[in-house]
């Protein structure tokens, strides 16, 4: 059932966009099952029900953004992070506009990892965050789309009320990196900006940006080095119900999971980036670029 009203109040999720999603159980093809869809902008879902062709589980849209993941059914470190950033998400923007400050300034940092992606076409950024990248992927004309990714229902919330306000397409999805809710070969590129250190499982995560991504396209994940990654250690040792939020695989120190990348990428590339404060991997699907 689809019900048609005038005007919805968000830049929602385009409709077009359910053809690009895929049931993150068994990849299922998904349909909208029921919708309110908005005539301006046309086309937008604000609220719905995704339903998987494959194994019948349903995903809802609200506040247009659909949702793969139900806190409550978050277990481990996936489970920490989404909590944690649930909780920072208001002081998120000023925290990390200070930290970059030490790095050369946010613009340059955030300018910096899009020139490294050279973004083109239907653009997503896994762990979008409060969408801190977003005006710098609109800065570039080769740019089509862009959607996003996160597992905190804060974050998005905070990245949603952004695009609304500077009008900003972009659709966005609650879910795990390690099980992206995006059909095979859809994007053009690929970023991913910190986090990726403390995933519960960094292969999977790798595994899947190759999986959704276009044969030739360009992947790029960026994060902190172990020097920046223990001072977050000791900070986490001191806040209630975070403690051991950011130890990490095993108490390992952190290096750039080259090794972990899907066998076959090409073009593969690792940099030092901010000073030695941060690691680049780059690498593309193989295919015609
Ligand atoms: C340091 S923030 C980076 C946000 C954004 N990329 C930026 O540049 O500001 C890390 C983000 O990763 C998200 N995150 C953590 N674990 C995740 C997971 N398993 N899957 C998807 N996102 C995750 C957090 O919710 C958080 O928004
Ligand atoms: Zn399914």
């Amino acid at each position: 059932m689809t019900v048609e009203v005038s005007a919805w109040e968000t830049t929602g999720m385009h409709r077009a966009t359910v053809d690009l999603l895929a049931c993150p159980n068994c990849r299922g093809q998904l349909a909208l099952a029921t919708a309110v869809v908005a005539t301006t902008p046309p086309g937008v879902v604000g609220e719905g029900i995704l339903a998987c062709a494959g194994c019948g589980r349903t995903f809802p849209i609200t506040d247009g953004i659909a949702r793969f993941v139900e806190p409550d059914g978050l277990v481990g470190m996936n489970r920490g992070f989404a909590r944690f950033y649930d909780a920072i998400c208001r002081v998120y923007d000023p925290f990390v506009t200070a930290g970059f400050a030490f790095l050369g300034g946010e613009k340059a940092v955030r300018e910096d990892a899009v020139s490294r992606l050279a973004p083109r076409g239907r653009v997503i950024e896994v762990s979008i965050g409060t969408g801190g990248n977003l005006p710098y992927l609109f800065a570039r004309p080769e740019v089509a789309e862009v959607h996003g990714l996160d597992v905190s229902a804060g974050q998005l919330e905070r990245c949603r009320r952004r695009c609304v306000q500077q009008g900003w397409p972009v659709d966005l999805t609650l879910g795990l990196a390690e099980a992206l809710p995006y059909r095979d070969a859809s994007f053009d590129a690929v970023l991913h900006l910190g986090g990726i250190n403390f995933f519960s499982d960094r292969a999977a995560a790798l595994r899947e940006m190759a999986r959704i991504a276009r044969p030739g396209a360009r992947i790029v994940v960026i994060d902190e080095t172990e020097a920046v990654a223990s001072g977050y250690r000791r900070f986490s040792r001191l806040l209630p119900g975070f403690t051991d939020l950011f130890a990490g695989p095993a108490g390992e120190a952190i290096v750039p999971p080259v090794d972990l990348l899907p066998p076959g990428m090409e073009d593969v590339g690792v940099e030092s980036i901010w000073r030695d404060h941060g690691w680049c991997l780059s690498f593309r699907v193989p295919g015609p670029a």
